[in-house]
């Protein structure tokens, strides 16, 4: 007799049914929230791309949950039972759980700017940007996932002043691109004639230690970009930026020259290895690395010279190295046993500043 009541009723049974249905969702929102997204949350996701400072330093498989207005309140490592605490919004996170990637161009590019000469106290400095920065700098864009990690690499010795200034304008610069990015500054102790290259491959090779960088921009701290729309990303083929420097007239000096910015990812660099370790003093490390490029069938890129400019600070000119040329020559045959496969340093100390990654480093001939 029930089941003849439905068969007769059935169509007036499924209004009302889906009548409770609307109503319960509209009056009290038992199964979305306003957002429409589903209340409760449980799930698990590859965490490519940790988010924190510290604790979870490498990919590896976390579980989060979420409260219902999806504000993620713990994390958790599944090799670990130690709950992370984030203030980190599941607005970021698409349905999957994999963090939104950023925009493939940034919405808080400003274009060409004046390039400041003057430094404003570190203190001031670090008190306005290090809430943003993680240990030794490290910087991650708060609300999306970058399409790099960038290494930013610095030959350095006895340049405090330039320093200074190159921190203060490259940390604003490059969160405006919504790079993943950490600072490296190599500093060469003693009085041996400075080496640039080498420095630079300690750079790479230390900065791999603490991650997984995608890419380096080798860098003067000389040279200060003067437009955001020179992307600090990591290049497809071997890339050289400082295209048109206020000293040369905004010209590029020649067409093979690789010197003062470049970025190369990962993959190609230790595919040249790296740079050569025999260049002490002024000049021609960057030729050589613009051979090994070729050598190996990369091409050097560049960005147009109306975005790739940059402003040269005075300093006194070193002294050119007389062995360059010398040296450069097999230079692209020389790379095989040249480079990272044959680079030995001492390293001194490494500190993690609030605003960079201080590496000393004690060299010689070999
Ligand atoms: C040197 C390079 C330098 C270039 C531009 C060349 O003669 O060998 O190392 O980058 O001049 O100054």
């Amino acid at each position: 007799m029930f089941c003849g009541f439905i068969r007769t009723h059935c169509y007036k049974v499924a209004i009302a049914a889906l009548a409770a249905l609307v109503f319960l969702e509209y009056g009290f929102g038992v199964f979305y929230d306003e957002r429409g997204r589903i209340n409760e949350a449980y799930f698990t996701f590859n965490l490519t791309a940790p988010r924190l400072w510290g604790g979870l330093q490498n990919s590896s498989d976390v579980s989060y949950s979420a409260t219902s207005n999806m504000t993620l309140i713990a994390l958790q490592s599944s090799n670990s039972s130690d709950p992370y605490q984030l203030d980190l919004l599941v607005d970021s996170l698409n349905f999957t759980g994999k963090p939104l990637m950023c925009p493939l161009v940034s919405p808080l590019l400003v274009g060409r700017t004046n390039v400041s000469k003057i430094a404003m106290p570190m203190e001031a400095f670090q008190e306005k940007y290090s809430p943003l920065l993680g240990p030794g700098g490290r910087y991650r864009p708060p609300d999306c996932h970058a399409h790099y990690k960038v290494a930013i690499i610095i030959p350095y010795r006895k340049r405090e002043e330039h320093l200074q200034l190159f921190i203060q304008h490259m940390h604003p610069f490059l969160q405006r691109q919504q790079i993943d990015y950490g600072i490296f500054v190599v500093e060469q102790s003693g009085d041996t004639p400075f080496n640039r290259a080498m420095l630079m491959n300690i750079g790479a090779a230390e900065a791999l230690r603490q991650d997984e960088f995608q890419c380096f921009v080798f860098h003067d701290v000389d040279l200060l970009p003067e437009d955001d729309r020179n992307t600090y990303s990591c290049p497809e083929q071997p890339r050289h930026m400082s295209v048109a420097i206020d000293v040369f007239k905004y010209r590029l000096p020649y067409e093979g020259l690789f010197g003062g910015v470049s970025a190369m990812t990962t993959e190609h660099f230790i595919k040249v290895n790296g740079f050569s370790n025999l260049f002490w003093g002024w000049g021609g490390e960057d030729d050589d690395m613009s051979s090994r490029i070729k050598y190996h069938k990369l091409i050097i890129s560049r960005y147009p010279p109306s975005t790739a400019r940059y402003t040269m600070l005075s300093h006194k000119k070193a002294r050119p190295n007389p062995n360059r040329y010398r040296v450069m020559r097999n230079g692209a045959r020389r790379s095989k046993v040249d480079g990272l496969s044959n680079l030995k340093y001492k390293r001194i100390e490494l500190e993690m500043k609030p605003l960079y990654i201080h590496i000393l480093v004690s060299i010689k001939p070999s």
